[in-house]
């Protein structure tokens, strides 16, 4: 697991976007695994303005997303395909067929076997974009999910119920389950970056990089990881230093 402690968020982010950016020079049919949450926003501005230097084409990309929230279709603003397409995918020449999101409605058997499948088709992501919750999560996999879980349903967390309510109008309308990829499919990732800015987040990076691998914390299974890079800013890592882990 490498380290990289940025000034702040906007470096790191760059940081990010240079290792994304020879991995997807290398390759341009990548396939890009991505997050949604606050993290990356930074990230996803960079690749739209690289993009529209005209330095980057997306057109023979694929991705898939993390996860999705159970209840919530593509036309409402606080699903996550929704979030992708208005953040990311409207301002690059992707095209919106070889992007993927699971589905938040229906049959929650199905969807979690069409993911499954899909994911299988597409293969392992050549690089995936991950956060990391304030209570270890990454995806929607929280604190006592088996490590060998595949495309599953999940009840989400109080504490990832308070973190997220930020961004609705109140708690009550966070939804409270979502469908999210297994810890197994993300570890079957070729390359990893792990971005975590704020203070909101040092418990959780100091945590991580003590590196005791226990599902109670999920991310800790990213230790096991052979190419993984972790990049936070000076708050996030700030339990670091003081606990003298560095
Ligand atoms: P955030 O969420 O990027 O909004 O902090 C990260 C996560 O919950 O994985």
């Amino acid at each position: 697991m490498e380290l990289i402690i940025s000034t702040d968020e906007e470096s790191g982010s760059k940081i990010a976007y240079e290792i994304l950016k020879e991995t997807l020079l290398k390759n341009e049919q990548a396939v890009l695994g991505l997050a949604t949450g606050t993290t990356p926003l930074k990230l996803y501005q960079l690749m739209i303005d690289d993009y529209q230097k005209g330095n980057m084409s997306y057109k023979n990309i694929k991705t898939y997303n993390l996860d999705e929230y159970v209840g919530l279709d593509e036309n409402n603003p606080q699903s996550y395909r929704y979030f992708m397409n208005k953040i990311l995918f409207e301002h690059l020449d992707i095209d919106l067929n070889n992007t993927f999101v699971p589905n938040g409605i229906g049959n929650q058997e199905v969807s979690i076997l069409e993911y499954d499948k899909l994911l299988k088709n597409l293969g392992p992501a050549d690089i995936q974009i991950l956060g990391i919750g304030s209570n270890g999560h990454i995806a929607f996999n929280e604190p006592g999910t088996d490590f060998n879980l595949t495309t599953h349903v999940t009840e989400l967390s109080k504490s990832t119920i308070k973190d997220n309510s930020r961004l609705f109008n109140n708690i009550n309308e966070v939804p409270t389950k979502a469908i999210t990829m297994g810890i197994k499919s993300i570890m079957e990732s070729k390359q990893i970056i792990l971005m975590a800015f704020g203070k909101n987040k040092q418990e959780a990076i100091y945590q991580l990089l003590s590196g005791k691998i226990d599902n109670k914390f999920p991310a800790s299974i990213l230790n096991n990881h052979q190419n993984i890079t972790v990049i936070c800013d000076k708050e996030a890592s700030s339990l670091l230093t003081e606990k003298k882990i560095d």
